[in-house]
């Protein structure tokens, strides 16, 4: 670690090795190299990754200080423009004005009242996956990474698409899924072939493409043609974004516009879910009396009904402490990246125009400094008036901070309680001895081969 002098160079500077500077430690095992800094102590360091200048900041007053109080000094990173080729000109890629706008028309379909309307989808879709797992042979494993992506993608077709989907369900998750990987492989890639060469990965990307804005599309008209002739736009998401007006202005959203944000709820509503439900089975395969004691709760609430009521779900509090902590030890957006637009002051350092600013979810989860004994799964903390209460509120951040919080933080959270409660009430879980299970930080903190569970 060297320390140089120039304003801007301040920050203390992770060197690396000659030219490459610190891509192949990132490259080999980033957590690690993360976790070293970390136990460094300093305020900040400064990276070389990718040939990039990149500042990452350690607490969460820093955190805080980028995401939220100095926001308007930073855009979104370049990453974010190779997922424009997918997701458009949606909440996760766009900025500025243009993303303000687009948040004010798509917050009120987020809020409380309006996603209770989902709930019994979530529900309904969540029974059908239950019975079809205990049409399963008992005795093979289950390969929960992949089950929760199956499920979580009907669930967000379905509350997105409302019916219309059923029929097509099967054809157009495939599409958007191998858009979304394909994106994601772009962006992870060192090497991007031009997307109109004919290659074959090329085609596969153009008519998954074409088979998304088609459905989306018509869809689109039918449910303006609806509009028009007095019937309702419908209760989920795509009928709340088709309706909502501009507060200030009064304008609704185009048809590009809400093709973009389709596609973009789709892509960012499924993946972090299952990831994250993927992790808590396995936490729980660790931690016996976790499971026993959510699973009397999940017993004691909801009873034996195939549907629960919606309203049951509010009192699973034990099943949302478990979610919580499950999100503190492996939070799906694992960092978060900001290009700073102007140099940005941090107490003595300064984090310089055209950079990156990095707050990392992972390190402030697990820093000691605010957690005890931070790598043990232990739901308690989030009780009423327990640790998490006693923390900054940025020492905790699965779903980001400041104005591009998550727009689905509660969507996300009421999807995993039900999945959670409604598998634990009906199987039990046991972990497949001998796996060796470590976080693997790809965009989303996968684990490091697919999880497998036995479910009796
Ligand atoms: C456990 C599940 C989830 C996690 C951990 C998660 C995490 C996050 C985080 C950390 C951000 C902020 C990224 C940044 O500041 O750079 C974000 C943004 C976003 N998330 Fe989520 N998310 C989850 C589920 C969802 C769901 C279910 C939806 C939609 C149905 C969703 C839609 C979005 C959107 C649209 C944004 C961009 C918001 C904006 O910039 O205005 N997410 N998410």
């Amino acid at each position: 670690m060297e320390t140089i002098a120039s304003a801007a160079k301040q920050v203390p500077l992770y060197a690396g090795l000659p030219f490459i500077g610190n891509t192949l430690a990132f490259f080999r095992n980033p957590l690690k190299t993360l976790l070293i800094l970390q136990r460094q102590q300093h305020r900040m360091v400064h990276l070389r990754i990718g040939g990039r200048h990149q500042y990452l900041v350690f607490s969460p007053e820093d955190s805080k200080h980028i995401l939220q109080e100095n926001h308007r000094n930073y855009g979104r990173s370049l990453a974010f423009q190779v997922l424009k080729i997918f997701l458009g000109n949606g909440l996760l890629t766009s900025d500025g004005d243009f993303w303000r706008r687009q948040r004010r028309l798509a917050q009120p379909a987020f809020h409380r009242q309006k996603l209770a309307a989902l709930t019994q989808t979530m529900i309904a879709e969540t029974a059908d996956w239950l019975d079809e797992l205990k049409q399963r042979n008992r005795q093979q494993p289950v390969n929960v990474s992949q089950a929760f992506m199956d499920v979580t993608m009907r669930i967000v077709c379905k509350t997105l698409f409302g019916s219309e989907v059923a029929t097509q369900l099967d054809g157009l998750s495939s599409a958007l899924d191998t858009l979304n990987y394909m994106a994601n492989d772009r962006l992870l890639s060192p090497i991007r072939v031009p997307l109109n060469w004919p290659t074959p990965g090329n085609r596969r990307f153009r008519q998954a493409g074409a088979l998304v804005d088609t459905f989306v599309y018509d869809l689109i008209n039918q449910r303006r043609k609806n509009l028009d002739t007095g019937v309702d736009s419908g209760d989920d998401l795509l009928g709340m974004l088709l309706s909502t007006e501009d507060e200030e202005t009064g304008e609704r959203m185009s048809d590009q516009q809400l093709r973009d944000e389709c596609v973009t709820l789709f892509s960012a509503g499924h993946e972090t879910t299952a990831v994250s439900m993927a992790w808590t089975l396995h936490l729980l395969s660790q931690n016996p009396d976790v499971l026993t004691r959510l699973r009397s709760e999940s017993k004691a609430i909801l009873g034996d009904a195939r549907l629960p009521s919606p309203e049951a779900f509010r009192a699973l509090t034990y099943t949302m402490q478990v979610v919580q902590e499950s999100l503190r030890l492996y939070p799906p957006a694992w960092i978060m990246s900001r290009l700073a637009l102007g140099d940005d002051h941090i107490g003595p350092y300064t984090i310089p125009a055209g950079s990156a600013a990095l707050v990392c979810p992972y390190l402030l989860h697990r820093d000691p400094a605010s957690w005890s004994d931070p790598d043990r799964f232990n739901p308690d903390r989030f009780e009423p008036g327990g640790e998490k209460d006693q923390l900054h509120a940025y020492a905790y951040l699965p779903f980001g901070g400041g104005p591009r919080l998550c727009i689905g933080n509660q969507f996300a959270l009421m999807e995993m309680q039900i999945l959670l409660a409604m598998l634990v009430r009906d199987f039990d879980i046991q972990a497949v001895p001998d796996q060796h299970i470590i976080p693997r930080p790809l965009i989303t903190l996968r684990p490091s081969r697919p999880i497998q569970i036995i479910l009796r």
